[in-house]
């Protein structure tokens, strides 16, 4: 079989081996009502999954199998907030933050949506005084710039929002700045920093456990910065906002409890930009956006929550990645939005899927028997054309791409919209059909090349086609379709830990790096002894960094 065997049922891989006989542009070309069969069409979108190494009888037994695995039962159990996520005991509740009514959802016999709502409502007040100028600096100043420091689930959303959505806030002056800083190479708070005044400058501290090392030290350098500029007492309360689920430590830190917003342990971080963590955006962009942002996910969950199996978006696409990754062992996934606003979805849908789906024990604590999830990369189209698209087309590995375009633009520039929508369509079409031979000799034929020559050309410009692709058309990129299309990527995610029998709501594995970096960091400050286990290769890296930030 062309595909690693690996743990899934033996009707989709007898369907899998059958398919692999067959060539794609076949598949499409020969059954009429294919398209229309591995198409869906759901509130304005178009996904389209007929260019996929699949077929009707494949989807079908895909959706036996997700029948069997009691998907319905698990889709549920997420709304109603059972405490799914096994490992740490919690419900994933990330859709109470969305919902549009006040239905109760009960997390240990309380109800949670007060206090969502109340949250919401500090959220909406401090954002309006933020933005009408009763909320200030330290110097009496309005603020003209909001800094975000965060990592993360505590970052990708709200800066992936914020960029998306740039183009809705317009011009209005009374909008400040939004800046993004994460990263702890100093660099990137320098960079921040560089351009702003401290008396106008606001800071929103995101971290649930505001115990990551990164948001810490942004956040100390940035106090000091302030302090340093406004050396009076008001300073550090003034020009912080703290968003957490360890309020005690955010009000240790110097920022005024009644500054401190709140996170809930039944939200994952990778999950949380509906919440408080999701303050940049309405700073950025305004109530009416965040607002819009969160109906757009709740029709989303609408659709995932009621729609039948075989005509739900999340549980197909979820369907399709299982089946790419578990069945047709393709270890790839490559995202490629076609809007430039979207830019920094491949790095919010590295977090959201290889943080959910990066593991290999199951749900009951055994180990996974075959592969979880594929590694998701991707960049924007039409720049990726330019980049990694001679490997997708001749290269010498199958990777399904996704096509993610939004169709209509927020901007004037219609033409070039439309050469956009239309690379994106031809790449997708490249894929498939590639370009064969006797297409090549006859392109080739007025160049009157000898044989050898002409055999030579046609090897280097032979394009394979036979190349899985899935294209997503959204009518347009607002607020709206934007939370749709994030909430439809959390759930798909979900579909898929589902399938592969995983727990996608922890993420152990980030704890030893974090651990290890300590007594590393120790001992490259000071003159602290490295651990005596320290492996010699890690000891060796060790002395040489020293030296050389010994010689700096
Ligand atoms: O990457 C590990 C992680 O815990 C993520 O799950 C989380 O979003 C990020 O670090 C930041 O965590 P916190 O919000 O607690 O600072």
């Amino acid at each position: 079989m062309k595909y690693k065997t690996a743990a899934a049922p033996q009707q989709l891989l007898d369907e899998a081996c059958r398919l692999q006989k067959l060539r794609l542009q076949d598949l499409v070309a020969r059954d009429t009502r294919r398209v229309e069969a591995l198409s869906l069409a759901v509130d304005g979108w178009l996904a389209d999954f007929s260019k996929e190494r699949l077929s009707s009888d494949a989807l079908a037994a895909l959706l036996r199998h997700a029948a069997d695995v009691n998907l319905g039962a698990w889709v549920d159990a997420l709304f109603r907030g059972e405490r799914i996520n096994l490992s740490e005991g919690r419900p994933a509740l990330h859709t109470a933050l969305r919902q549009a009514d006040d239905t109760p959802v009960m997390v240990d016999g309380v109800d949670v949506m007060p206090a969502v709502r109340a949250t919401q409502r500090r959220m909406r007040a401090l954002v309006a005084a933020v933005h009408d100028g009763t909320r200030v600096g330290a110097a009496g100043k309005a603020f003209t710039d909001v800094v975000h420091l965060g990592i993360g689930g505590s970052d990708l959303g709200p800066r992936l929002a914020c960029d998306a959505l740039a183009p809705i806030r317009g011009a209005r002056a009374t909008l400040p700045g939004m800046h993004f800083v994460s990263n702890v190479d100093p660099e990137h708070l320098a960079r921040a920093l560089g351009p702003l005044n401290p008396a106008t400058t606001l800071f929103v501290v995101t971290s649930k456990t505001f115990s990551t090392q990164e948001t810490l030290a942004n956040a100390q350098a940035a106090r000091a910065w302030l302090q340093s500029a406004l050396p009076v007492p008001a300073t550090a309360s003034a020009h912080f906002i703290g968003v957490t689920a360890n309020v005690d430590a955010a009000v240790a830190f110097g920022i005024a409890r009644d500054d401190v917003l709140p996170l809930w342990d039944w939200v994952g971080g990778r999950f949380s930009l509906w919440s408080a963590a999701g303050l940049a955006i309405p700073l950025a962009l305004g109530w009416t956006v965040f607002a819009d942002l969160l109906a757009g996910a709740a029709r989303m969950d609408a659709h995932f929550r009621a729609a039948p199996l075989p005509a739900n978006l999340p549980v197909l696409a979820g369907l399709v990645g299982y089946w790419n990754v578990r069945v047709l062992g393709l270890r790839q996934r490559v995202v490629v939005p076609y809007a430039q606003r979207l830019a920094a979805l491949p790095a919010y849908l590295q977090q959201l899927v290889l943080e959910s789906n990066g593991k290999s024990v199951t749900r009951d604590g055994g180990p996974v028997v075959g592969p979880t999830a594929a590694a998701v990369w991707g960049a924007v189209g039409t720049d990726s054309q330019h980049a990694f698209f001679q490997w997708l087309h001749q290269g010498t590995d199958e990777v399904p791409v996704e096509f993610v375009v939004p169709l209509r633009a927020a901007h004037p520039l219609a033409q070039q919209q439309t050469l956009l929508v239309g690379n994106a369509l031809a790449q997708a079409q490249a894929l498939l059909e590639g370009r064969d031979d006797a297409t090549l000799r006859a392109e080739l034929a007025p160049l009157g090349l000898n044989a050898a020559a002409l055999d030579a050309a046609i090897a280097a410009r032979r394009c394979p086609g036979d190349r899985a692709s899935t294209t997503l058309l959204l009518p347009r990129l607002d607020a709206l379709e934007l939370g749709a299309l994030l909430a439809f990527y959390e759930h798909r995610t979900f579909v898929e830990s589902i399938l592969f029998g995983i727990n996608a709501f922890d993420q152990w594995g980030v704890e030893l790096g974090k651990q290890l970096a300590g007594p590393l960091v120790a001992a490259l400050l000071a003159d602290a002894p490295l651990p005596a286990a320290t492996d010699a290769s890690t000891r060796a890296l060790w002395a040489f960094a020293r030296r050389a930030l010994r010689d700096t």
